[in-house]
C-alpha cells in the first residue's frame, strides 16, 4: 500500500432542520428565561428536527451537500464514519443506513460514539486509514438528534440542546490538510454526562421510562471547568505536535457547549475573541454535529486563504476531548 503524506478536506456541508426552538418558547415549557439563557450559555435558539427525520436523514442530507462541494460521487466513496451518540437504532450502525441511502455501495460503514468530541475522533480515525493507504477517501459526519433523548421538563438541560448534522470528504492532497490531531479520554468521570436507559445495564422497561432515564443526565457546573481546562490543553498539545503555537491560528473551531466556556479557552490560549468561532447563538449544543456544522459554516462563509491554520477543538461525555489542526 503507497503511504499518503497529506490528507485533507475536499468538500464540506451541513444541515440543520427547519423548525427554530427559541427561548421564549422555551419560557413557555419551563421555569427560565431569555435572559438567564443568553447571558448563561449565549444559546438564542435551536432547531428542532421533525417526527419522520432520524438522524440519518440529517447525515443523508448534509453529506449530499458535502460530497456535491468536493465533486466526488457516492460510488466513490470507500469508507464512511458517523459520529454520533443519536443513532437511528443501536444496531445497525446510523453509518449502513446513509450508505444505503447514498449508493455508496464501495464504502466500509460504522459509527463512532464520542459524543461531542465524536467528529474530531472520526476525523482522526478516517485520516489514519487514508494515509495509510487503506482507503482512498472518507465521508465523516457529525450527526445528531438531542430532541429526541432531551427531557424537556429539565431546565437544567432542555435549553442547551438542538439537531443537525454535517459532514466532510477526506482525501489525498497536493498541500495543507490535517497537520496534527490529539485525542484523550478519561473513562473516570462517566456520571458527570450520560444516558443511563437503554442499553443493556438499563434496558428499557415500564420503570426506565417512568424514571426518565432515556434522557440526557449532566452535572453542568462540574463539567464547565473540566470542559474548559480540556479544550485548552488539547488545542496546545495539537498545536505544538506540528510546530506551531496560537498565534498562527486563523480560526479555533470549538465544540459549542456553552459560549462562556469558549471565552474562557479564549482567554487561555491567549487569542482575541474573533478567532473563535461561534454558532451556538442559532444552534445550541448539538453534539457532534456542532464542530462539524461549524467547519462547514467556516469553510463556506470565511473566504480561507491557503496555508490558513484552523484548529477543530472538542470536549464531551466519557469524558473525551481532542484537536485537529488544519493548514488549508
Ligand atoms: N433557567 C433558569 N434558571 C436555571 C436554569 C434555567 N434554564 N437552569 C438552571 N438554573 C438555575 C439553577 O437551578 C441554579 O439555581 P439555584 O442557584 O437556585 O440552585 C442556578 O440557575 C445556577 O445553576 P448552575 O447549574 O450552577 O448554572 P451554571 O452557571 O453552571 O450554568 C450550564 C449551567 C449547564 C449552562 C453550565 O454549567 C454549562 O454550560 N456547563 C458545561 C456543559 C458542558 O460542558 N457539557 C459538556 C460538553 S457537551
Amino acid at each position: 500500500m503507497k503511504k499518503i503524506n497529506k490528507v485533507g478536506i475536499i468538500g464540506v456541508g451541513d444541515y440543520v432542520p427547519d423548525k427554530v426552538l427559541t427561548n421564549f418558547d422555551l419560557e413557555k415549557m419551563v421555569d427560565t428565561s431569555d435572559e438567564w439563557i443568553t447571558t448563561r450559555t449565549g444559546i438564542k435558539q435551536r432547531r428542532i428536527a421533525a417526527n419522520n427525520q432520524p438522524t440519518s436523514v440529517l447525515a443523508i442530507n448534509a453529506a449530499k451537500k458535502a460530497l456535491k462541494d468536493a465533486n466526488v460521487g457516492p460510488e466513490q466513496i470507500e469508507l464512511i464514519i458517523v459520529a454520533t451518540i443519536t443513532p437511528d437504532m443501536h444496531f445497525p450502525s446510523t453509518a449502513c443506513i446513509v450508505q444505503s441511502a447514498l449508493k455508496a455501495n464501495k464504502a466500509v460503514c460504522f459509527d463512532i460514539s464520542a459524543a461531542c468530541a465524536g467528529f474530531v475522533y472520526a476525523m482522526t480515525v478516517a485520516e489514519q486509514f487514508i494515509r495509510n493507504g487503506t482507503y482512498k477517501n472518507a465521508l465523516i459526519i457529525g450527526a445528531e438528534k438531542l430532541s429526541s433523548i432531551t427531557d424537556w421538563k429539565d431546565r437544567n438541560t432542555c435549553i442547551l440542546f438542538g439537531d443537525g448534522a454535517g459532514a466532510c470528504v477526506l482525501a489525498p492532497v497536493k498541500t495543507g490538510g490535517i497537520i496534527s490531531s490529539y485525542l484523550e479520554t478519561n473513562g473516570n468521570l462517566v456520571d458527570l454526562l450520560y444516558m443511563p436507559g437503554g442499553g443493556s445495564r438499563f434496558p428499557a422497561s415500564i420503570k426506565t421510562v417512568n424514571e426518565r432515564m432515556h434522557f440526557i443526565k449532566m452535572r453542568g457546573n462540574e463539567l464547565f471547568k473540566i470542559a474548559v481546562r480540556c479544550m485548552t490543553d488539547a488545542a496546545n498539545k495539537a498545536l505544538k505536535k506540528c510546530g506551531l503555537g496560537c498565534a498562527d491560528v486563523t480560526y479555533i473551531i470549538p465544540h459549542q457547549a456553552n459560549v462562556r466556556i469558549l471565552w474562557a479557552v479564549a482567554k487561555k490560549l491567549s487569542m482575541p475573541q474573533e478567532k473563535i468561532f461561534l454558532n451556538i447563538q442559532k444552534f445550541g449544543n448539538m453534539s457532534s454535529a456542532s464542530t462539524a456544522v461549524a467547519l462547514s459554516e467556516v469553510v463556506r462563509t470565511k473566504k480561507l486563504k491557503k496555508g490558513d491554520i484552523l484548529v477543530l477543538d472538542a470536549f464531551g461525555a466519557g469524558l473525551v476531548w481532542g484537536a485537529c489542526v488544519i493548514e488549508w
